[in-house]
């Protein structure tokens, strides 16, 4: 007899719930030495349907607790995304003692009048950090008239102009609201009919502010994420736009047609950023959906679906002469690898591959490479005897590409075959960051200049990497290869 074995697949390092379906990141916010994650959730299946928003909450965003159910689908409909913020202020009036958590978020009706749903936005609050929730009584708070595609708000307090700001998904715009009191809201301005890319319909988008490196420039930048289209092999994902913002309006610096892709990989759609990071930490930090519409419900996992990205730093860098978004893994990662193997200064001729036992459930791998004329070099993950998975740089097309095709389980899904490919600014040096867990591959390229986020199914995670060059060689510096560590705890599975 088959037996499912539903922890196969399970992440170690990524939140996943503990049963049932998960998508978008919902609420991000830290509030009294707390991250919370509230996600969009079936809790009786395992694939998408009547969503609800799942609980879960960490001191350091690596180790989740996942708790109680927050909000429940109502008269008004299912609980779409949204946001979470802190009202210290007490705008709203609902926290007359001391601050407390607003949650705006989408309700999704679909009743049997309706051939189209409605969507509007709804508040809830909680006292006692999140455990229990009221919904507004007199919920929702913003409707319209004739958009049907009406969702996703993320909420911030904008200091300039001491209002709160709302950017809510309008089909193939953003539209920009703002409230005095997050229950009245009024509309500001619509942003991106003609700029970007409108492959699918928009969704979930931030607004918020980053620092450019080594400089004291900030400069607005708005995330948006594209709906999977079945015109595009490239399924759903994320564009941004670097700009400034008034209070009203969001204005793009250049507008010179490029696409700016977040991420080169399949899964990585939705993510946010948290509200309410302390003022002394200042980091801006993001959480996407490991998943892609595409394929996202029929992935091979067992009893439950769905998957975090890491939890990443995000910040502008000038790369060439444009201004690009640098992520990169939180430094609280650290505390859970260890240095295994240190390469100090190592040739890697032509032709030959330089192989590594690993045999752990997880790894984190990062090279210093530099080009001693080799035209292309890579890595293959074994994850077992016949399973790999392949990272390829093309040092004269400067391409980047990770192939699955051999990584375990494929058959669920044709497009998850197709190969993923980022053009990198520059190789003479490179710095590769890849973080392997039982079913995903985070590669960070260059300090974070480049990010490709793919899922994989193997049989185990790592069991030996092997190292390749071809036609010259590289060379390898102080690059290492860590394990996960003994206080390695249990995840509560
Ligand atoms: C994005 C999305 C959102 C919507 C939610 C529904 O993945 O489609 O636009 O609120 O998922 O689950």
């Amino acid at each position: 007899m088959k037996t499912h074995n539903s922890e196969k697949y399970r992440p170690i390092f990524h939140f996943s719930p503990k049963k049932n379906w998960m998508n978008d990141p919902n609420g991000l916010v830290y509030f009294k030495g707390e991250y919370h994650l509230f996600f969009q959730h079936n809790p009786n299946d395992s694939i998408w349907g009547p969503m609800h928003w799942g609980h879960a909450v960490s001191k350091d965003m690596i180790e989740w607790e996942e708790l109680d159910i927050a909000l429940y689908p109502d008269e008004h409909g299912t609980i779409f995304s949204g946001s979470v913020v802190i009202d210290w202020n007490n705008t709203s009036g609902f926290f007359p003692k001391e601050p407390g958590m607003v949650a705006i978020f989408t309700q999704n009706l679909h009743d049997a009048d309706h051939t189209t749903p409605i969507q509007t936005q709804s508040l809830a609050f909680s006292h006692d950090r999140g455990r229990t929730w009221t919904k507004y009584e007199k919920n929702p708070v913003l409707k319209h008239p004739t958009k049907v595609d009406f969702r996703d708000p993320k909420v911030f307090w904008h200091y300039e102009s001491e209002k709160w700001i709302m950017v809510l998904a309008t089909g193939q715009t953003v539209s920009i609201y703002s409230s005095p009191n997050l229950i009245d809201w009024r509309f500001e301005s619509e942003f991106g009919e003609d700029i970007g890319c409108h492959d699918g319909v928009w969704e979930c988008p931030d607004l918020f502010e980053l620092p450019v490196e080594n400089s004291e420039e900030k400069k607005w930048v708005m995330f948006v994420s594209i709906g999977d289209n079945r015109q595009f092999d490239s399924g759903s994902r994320t564009q941004y736009f670097i700009g400034s913002f008034d209070g009203s309006n969001f204005k793009v610096d250049e507008n010179n047609n490029e696409v700016l892709w977040l991420d080169f990989g399949k899964d990585n759609y939705a993510g946010v950023t948290f509200s309410d990071i302390p003022k002394e930490d200042g980091r801006r930090i993001y959480i996407g959906w490991m998943s892609n519409w595409r394929y996202a419900n029929e992935v091979p996992t067992v009893g439950w679906r769905g998957q975090m990205t890491l939890p990443r730093v995000l910040t502008l860098r000038k790369i060439g002469d444009k201004l690009r978004v640098i992520q990169k893994p939180v430094k609280e990662l650290d505390n859970y690898f260890t240095k295994q193997i240190v390469i100090h200064d190592e040739i890697i001729s032509s032709g030959i591959q330089k192989k590594i036992d690993i045999n752990q459930s997880s790894v984190e791998i990062v090279l210093n490479v530099n080009n001693l004329g080799a035209k292309q070099f890579g890595l293959v993950l074994h994850h077992t005897e016949n399973q790999s998975t392949t990272i390829t740089i093309d040092l004269l097309t400067n391409l980047l590409s990770l192939d699955r095709t051999n990584s375990g389980e494929v058959s669920f899904s044709e497009n998850f075959l197709n190969n993923q490919v980022m053009k990198i600014h520059d190789t003479t040096k490179l710095n590769l960051r890849i973080i392997v867990d039982s079913s995903s591959v985070e590669i960070f390229v260059n300090e974070g200049a480049h990010a490709l986020t793919s899922l994989i199914y193997p049989d185990k995670a790592c069991e030996k990497i092997s190292i390749f060059s071809l036609g010259g060689d590289i060379q390898l510096s102080n690059s290492y290869i860590s394990f996960p560590n003994s206080i390695r705890r249990n995840f509560g599975y």
